[in-house]
């Protein structure tokens, strides 16, 4: 979106249409730098409190705005300009067409992890199967995976009880919860002795190493949970543990695909090798940076 002419000193005031509160937010977010994309993000959160979506909030721009939800909105940018994410803020984020509820008990879902559910549905036929989605968090790619592959039915697991009460949440209110089941515990380890062998492991792990706290957003830093996020001095404490244990529970020809941090996908290749993996491979995500491992036992 082109950048918008900044308000002059006379226009600050009264009367508060919705396009000169969003065009003042959008300035205010651009000039304390909390956001790389501070027009969608005032648009985001003054559409949670009038309870618009974007283009109504363009068709109506002309409209003021009354002292309530302006309050409101005003406590919603304060904390934006804090550096919590807006997923929070308004609860709720869109992946793979779909809306899931996020707070802090889960990682917001990422678009680049859309590219593991693509290099996954690549590998998995029409025809019934079972897939496990370790580390599920919100449920995204457990739901989106379901969303496109109604034979299939899916465990998904996680370390944290809290995080999988936010993924049963989503998973009923998506109606995905007839199809799959949650359990709590360590990587594949709470996966029912008579739910095996799987047909496809499929994890988007916490993979950022310690050493990077300081690099990450702030946003990330301080409001998502750490058991999301990082994993060891190199990102790889999960990963390494979590591919041979696939292996174990995998039948034979199964898959294997894990999302990576972009600098990880040698070591996450001799992973995969080391544990007996075959076809193994990394995709790119749409920046053409390492993002998914993959391979076949
Ligand atoms: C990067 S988040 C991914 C969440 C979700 N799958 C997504 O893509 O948005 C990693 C998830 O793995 C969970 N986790 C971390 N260590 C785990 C472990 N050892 N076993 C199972 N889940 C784990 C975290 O609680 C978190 O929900």
């Amino acid at each position: 979106m082109p950048r918008e002419k900044e308000l002059s000193p006379d226009e600050l005031g009264p009367p508060w249409t919705i396009r000169k509160l969003l065009r003042w937010t959008a300035q205010y977010f651009e000039r304390k730098d909390v956001t790389d994309t501070p027009r969608l993000d005032a648009d985001l959160l003054l559409g949670d409190v009038l309870e618009m979506e974007r283009v109504e909030l363009y068709a109506r721009s002309k409209e003021t705005i009354d002292d309530e939800p302006r309050a409101e909105f005003r406590a919603l940018l304060q904390r934006r300009a804090d550096g919590e994410p807006v997923a929070y803020l308004i609860g709720r984020k869109s992946f793979w067409q779909m809306e899931f509820q996020t707070d802090e008990r889960a990682l917001v879902p990422r678009p680049e992890t859309e590219v593991l559910v693509e290099a996954t549905l690549e590998l998995m036929p029409e025809t019934p199967g079972r897939l496990v989605d370790v580390g599920t968090g919100t449920g995204a790619v457990a739901a989106a995976i379901a969303s496109e592959r109604p034979e299939w039915t899916i465990v998904g697991t996680d370390i944290e009880t809290e995080t999988l009460a936010l993924a049963q949440a989503n998973l009923e209110e998506l109606e995905f919860d007839d199809r799959i089941e949650l359990y709590h515990g360590d990587l594949l380890e709470p996966v029912p002795d008579d739910w095996q062998p799987i047909d496809v492991v499929v994890s988007n792990p916490p993979y950022v190493p310690e050493g990077d706290r300081s690099a990450v957003d702030i946003e990330v830093r301080h409001h998502e949970p750490d058991d999301a996020l990082f994993a060891g001095s190199d990102g790889l404490a999960v990963i390494e543990r979590l591919v041979p244990e696939a292996f174990e529970y995998l039948d034979d020809d199964g898959w294997l695909l894990i999302e990576i941090g972009h600098q990880q996908g040698e070591a996450a290749l001799e992973l995969f090798d080391e544990a007996g993996f075959s076809e193994t491979r990394i995709r790119q995500d749409y920046s053409d940076r390492d993002r998914v491992a993959i391979g076949r036992k």
